[in-house]
């Protein structure tokens, strides 16, 4: 177990289109996911994708089961391994809300995404994962598998005017 070092914005390996994961309950996607895990605990972070410590797979993670201090307000998601995620909307019903993400440091913006979303795929032992969920929730899974198509939430922004410096937007959030 370890922490990895987190790609930043500009690197090109954040910009491709992850392979999926064909065997499961492996030793190597195992240790891959106890290094998401790690990493994304030592950030505190809401999810982080394979891409994001530059391995080129299918694979995210998201959720802590507990508040998370960089979304006090956020609603718990549970804890969850998402591999070869496939994800449809519902309706296409948007609603816009702010996002930052562990790639681009320091910044918050307001980006779209689908209100009602299904989501199936894999955990790590091949078990099939298939859930229906809205808000918060949706919009984590929304966020990180974008992460598997080589996009960033600020390639979604639409109103400049509502993306910037997280200290300057919501100073209460500032370490
Ligand atoms: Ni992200």
């Amino acid at each position: 177990m370890s922490v990895k070092s987190i790609l930043k914005m500009g690197d090109p390996r954040l910009l491709r289109i992850a392979q999926p994961v064909t065997a499961f309950d492996t030793d190597e996607l195992h240790l891959l996911i106890t290094d998401l895990l790690d990493t994304m605990r030592a950030a505190d972070g809401a999810g982080l994708a394979a891409p994001q410590i530059g391995i080129d797979l299918q694979v995210v993670i998201f959720g802590t089961n507990a508040p998370n201090p960089r979304y006090p307000q956020a609603p718990v998601v549970p804890r969850t391994v998402l591999i070869n995620p496939v994800i449809t909307p519902l309706d296409a019903v948007e609603e816009e809300d702010w996002e930052g993400c562990l790639s681009v440091p320091g910044l918050r913006g307001k980006v779209p995404r689908f209100c009602r979303i299904r989501y199936t795929g894999f955990d790590q032992f091949g078990d099939m994962i298939d859930r229906t969920v809205e808000g918060f929730h949706a919009r984590v899974v929304q966020h990180e598998c974008d992460h598997l198509i080589g996009k960033l939430y600020p390639m979604h922004v639409r109103d400049f005017a509502q993306f910037g410096f997280t200290e300057v937007l919501f100073p209460q959030l500032a370490p």
